[in-house]
C-alpha cells in the first residue's frame, strides 16, 4: 500500500471500446495521462472525443474495457472528479441565477439532505470572483452571453474543488478575452497540481495552451507531450484529407516557447 501518491496516473484508459449501434465510435482506445498536466484531446468532428470525456465519467456504456482515475474505479474517486459538458448541451432558459449554478458545484460536497452553509456560499463566491463573474451572482442565466456562460460554468467545477477535470470545448463561442482569461485559470490549476483535460478543436493554438496531447481519430493516434507528440505526422494521420482544407500544416506546428504563462488569474 505504500504507493507513491503523485507517481500515480491521473487517469488510464484500457482497451476501451464503445460503440452506437454496433457502430464502434471508439475503438481499443489505451492511453495514461500523468499528474498535473493540462491536457488538449484533438480531433476531427465525430472522432469521438466527447464521447471518450463521457465513457471516462461513466456516462455511457462501455463494449469493452475500463478506466481508471487515481488507480481507483470512478464511482470510488467521483468527489476528486469535475466535468464540464458542452455549453449546447445545456438549457440556458432554465430559471436559475448564476450563483445556484455555482452552489450546484458544492452540492457533492454537502451530502444529502445538508443546508449549504456560509462557508459554501464564500467558496462559490470566490470562484465566481476567479473567472470575474461576481457582479453577476443574481443575474439568471438565460441572460448570459456565450463567453459569461462558460465562465459561470467553469465558476462551478471549481467550486467543486477536484482533482482532475474533464472540459468540453470550454472555448467554443467564446471571446478572446474569456479565452485567454479561461487557459490563464487552467494553469494556475495545472501548478496546483491538478490535471486539466480540455476536448479543443482550433489547432493554431494548441501548441501554446497544452502540455500533453490525446490524438484521437476513432482510435488512438497518439498521446503524450505536445513538443515530441503534436507533429506533422501525426497531425496528418489524425485529419487526414481533411487537413489539406487547413492552409499550412508547418503552421500550425510552431516550436517556439511561448512567451505567455502568466501565472496571473483573470
Ligand atoms: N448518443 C449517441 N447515439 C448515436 N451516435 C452517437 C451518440 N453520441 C455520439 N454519436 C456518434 O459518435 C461519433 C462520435 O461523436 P462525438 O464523441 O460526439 O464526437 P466529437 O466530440 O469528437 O465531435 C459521431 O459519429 C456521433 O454521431
Ligand atoms: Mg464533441
Amino acid at each position: 500500500m505504500n504507493k507513491n501518491i503523485s507517481a500515480v496516473s491521473a487517469l488510464e484508459v484500457h482497451d476501451l471500446t464503445v460503440a452506437f449501434d454496433r457502430k464502434p465510435v471508439l475503438w481499443n482506445i489505451d492511453l495514461e495521462i500523468p499528474q498535473g498536466k493540462l491536457v488538449g484531446i484533438i480531433g476531427p468532428n465525430g472522432a469521438g472525443k466527447s464521447t471518450l470525456i463521457k465513457s471516462v465519467m461513466g456516462l455511457l456504456p462501455l463494449s469493452s474495457g475500463y478506466c481508471k482515475i487515481f488507480d481507483e474505479k470512478i464511482d470510488d474517486v467521483r468527489h476528486r472528479i469535475s466535468y464540464v459538458p458542452q455549453r449546447e448541451s445545456v438549457d440556458w432558459d432554465f430559471p436559475v441565477s448564476v450563483l445556484d449554478v455555482v452552489m450546484m458545484g458544492r452540492y457533492g460536497k454537502l451530502g444529502l439532505l445538508k443546508r449549504p452553509r456560509k462557508a459554501d456560499l464564500d467558496v462559490a463566491m470566490d470562484c465566481l470572483r476567479k473567472v470575474g463573474m461576481e457582479s453577476f451572482a443574481n443575474r439568471q442565466i438565460a441572460q448570459l452571453s456565450g463567453g459569461q456562460q462558460q465562465r459561470t460554468f467553469l465558476a462551478r467545477a471549481l467550486a467543486q474543488q477536484a482533482d482532475i477535470y474533464f472540459m468540453d470545448e470550454p472555448f467554443a463561442g467564446v471571446d478572446a478575452a474569456t479565452e485567454k482569461a479561461i487557459i490563464n485559470l487552467l494553469r494556475t490549476m495545472t501548478a496546483a497540481n491538478k490535471t486539466v483535460i480540455v476536448v479543443h478543436h482550433d489547432l493554431q493554438s494548441v501548441s501554446s495552451y497544452f502540455d500533453w496531447v490525446i490524438l484521437l481519430n476513432t482510435r488512438l493516434v497518439a498521446n503524450g507531450p505536445t513538443t515530441s507528440t503534436f507533429t506533422q505526422d501525426k497531425l496528418q494521420e489524425t485529419y487526414g484529407g481533411k487537413l489539406t482544407l487547413l492552409s499550412d500544416v508547418g503552421d500550425l506546428i510552431r516550436r517556439e516557447n511561448f512567451p505567455n504563462r502568466e501565472e496571473k488569474v483573470l
